[in-house]
């Protein structure tokens, strides 16, 4: 089964889990790069309001299609108890290539439901498996088992 990684992380949390997730299946990685900087304070004010809305932002370039794979993962952090738009924004330029996909979602304590559910309802696919993740958890190295159980 050919599978692909596609994520955006702003802090590096839900990069890590990526990055972990990458290791164990060996497969393709696909970091989402938005050219809008929502790294600085006004980018967070930008990133709340952006979530809200469902923004659509450009992208840079990507080097892999998600419709050469079976499966496609999809991390993202939580915003606004919505999913960082980047990662809508990834969905809305690939609409209709994914085949069956997996959600893994971290965030500080709360919103990964609402969430999930928008991603399933932005693809129009159910997710086989979703896993969420506190950032306390991936900070403490505190997720493996569940990784496992994710991938498996
Ligand atoms: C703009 C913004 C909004 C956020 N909203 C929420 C939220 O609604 N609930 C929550 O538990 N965490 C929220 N967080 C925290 C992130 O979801 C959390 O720190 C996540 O693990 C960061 O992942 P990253 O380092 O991959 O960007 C928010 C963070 C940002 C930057």
């Amino acid at each position: 089964m050919k599978t692909l990684i596609v994520y955006y992380s702003r802090t590096d949390i839900t990069k890590k889990v990526a990055e972990d997730i990458r290791e164990k299946l060996e497969c393709d990685i696909e970091r989402i790069m938005p050219k809008v900087n929502y790294n600085t304070k006004i980018g967070y004010a930008r990133g709340i309001k952006d979530a809200i809305g469902e923004k659509i932002v450009d992208l840079e370039d990507l080097t892999y299609d998600p419709a050469d794979y079976d499966e496609v993962i999809l991390g993202v952090p939580v915003w606004a108890s919505k999913a960082a738009n980047p990662l809508i924004s990834y969905i809305d330029k690939n609409n209709g290539k994914f085949k069956d996909i997996k959600i893994f979602v971290t965030a500080g304590s709360s919103g990964f439901e609402s969430t999930i559910k928008q991603i399933e309802k932005h693809i129009g696919l159910k997710a086989s498996k979703t896993m969420t993740l506190k950032t306390i958890d991936v900070k403490n190295d505190a997720y493996e088992s569940k990784v496992n159980e994710f991938i498996e």
